[in-house]
């Protein structure tokens, strides 16, 4: 059964708009287990724009579910996450000027930090997930850095999704600004999920665990369900959009019916 990490980092993101202390993202950790979901996944950004130091620490010591922490390679954050012991640490790549993380984790570029990261989280006993675009060559060397899980990068797929099913233009997902015929948009989505099914299918084979995440919604997250070889979505945005609305718990269930249909 696919498992569900829900990403509380919007929580924050809402009380940073007023600099004060409500909401606080603590509070979901009760409500997303009641819900019955399977992971907390939190984002301790380098510019701290959201959850802040002292969030992470308490949340990491108060969830009744594992913690996944979301971090940049820097050596400053990554020993903070060595020192607070989330469950699981997510390597992913951060540029101070995006709204979101966009596109995976250059590990070739950054190849000897990101071992160096891999092997410190390791001997702290915090398991190491790369979040990476859904390529083969990327996969196959996430594994001989040791990682143990990869998280397939489905912003792509989410925003051939929004450009063939919303009315905005184009122009407004940062994918691709072309205003492209539906046919095309149709076969390039096709395409995309085919690139992540591969992609998950090449880590199993290679005995790494396989997460996915970044834009999945209740319009968008059916195909992603569908592919086998993909134990575990990390969604935010979408749930927590949705919460305002139904309340966080409801949200959650609403999704995990997604999952697990
Ligand atoms: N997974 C990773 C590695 C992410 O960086 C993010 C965004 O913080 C998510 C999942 C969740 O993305 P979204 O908020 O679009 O659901």
């Amino acid at each position: 059964m696919i498992k569900l990490g829900v990403n509380i980092d919007h929580i924050a993101v809402l009380r940073e708009a007023r600099k004060i202390n409500d909401p606080d993202p603590v509070e979901a950790l009760g409500i997303v287990k009641r819900a019955g979901a399977d992971q907390i996944t939190i984002h301790l950004r380098e510019d701290r724009r959201h959850i802040h130091d002292e969030d992470a620490r308490r949340i990491v010591e108060l969830s009744p579910l594992p913690v996944n922490m979301e971090c940049s390679i820097d050596e400053d954050i990554v020993d903070i996450v060595c020192r607070l012991k989330p469950h699981r640490a997510t390597l992913v790549p951060e540029r101070r000027e995006e709204v979101t993380t966009e596109g995976g984790l250059d590990i070739f570029k950054y190849e000897e930090r990101t071992l160096a990261a891999i092997e410190k989280l390791h001997a702290h006993e915090i398991e190491v997930s790369l979040f990476i675009d859904p390529d083969l060559e990327i996969i196959s060397r996430s594994d001989a850095l040791g990682a143990d899980w990869v998280e397939l990068h489905t912003g792509s797929y989410a925003n051939i999704y929004a450009m063939l099913h919303s009315n905005l233009p184009h122009s407004h997902h940062s994918i691709e600004s072309l205003e492209l015929p539906r046919h095309t948009l149709r076969t390039k989505l096709d395409e995309s999920v085919e690139t992540l099914k591969g992609a998950a299918d090449h880590a199993a084979s290679l005995g790494l665990e396989v997460a996915a995440g970044h834009g999945l919604n209740y319009q968008n997250v059916h195909a992603i369900v569908d592919i086998e070889a993909i134990g575990e979505l990390n969604i935010g945005q979408s749930i927590v959009a949705r919460s305002v609305f139904t309340g966080l718990e409801e949200a959650v269930r609403e999704m995990l019916k997604l999952l697990r249909r």
